[in-house]
């Protein structure tokens, strides 16, 4: 399964990951995939290549052991669990987070 971060290897530890599951519920009939996709392109545009956008990844994982009819997404640190998050939602979480580690 494809892992993909927007932040560099070997950089300090993110701010803030945001695990899509990708698993076999999750991702019935592509919707994990596409939840993906929307959070990876939201995160991009609304945080550009920056210092910021270092401290976010943005990674899929197989199944979380969370499973709901609907795609799952795990907020590190904090560990909460959203199923089908509405990704400008996820955007304020990302936003909250960054200014608390400022
Ligand atoms: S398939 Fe996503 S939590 Fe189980």
């Amino acid at each position: 399964m494809a892992v993909q971060s927007l932040s560099s290897e070997g950089a300090e530890a993110p701010a803030i990951r945001l695990l899509v599951c990708g698993g076999p519920r999750c991702d019935a009939e592509g919707r994990g995939s596409a939840l993906l996709a929307a959070v990876r392109a939201a995160l991009a545009a609304a945080f550009p290549a920056s210092a910021d956008s270092a401290r976010i990844s943005c990674v899929t994982r197989d199944c979380l052991r969370l499973c709901t009819k609907d795609p799952v997404v795990r907020v590190e640190p904090s560990g909460d669990v959203f199923s089908n998050p509405a990704v400008a939602d996820l955007l304020h979480l990302v936003a909250d987070a960054l200014a608390r580690r400022e």
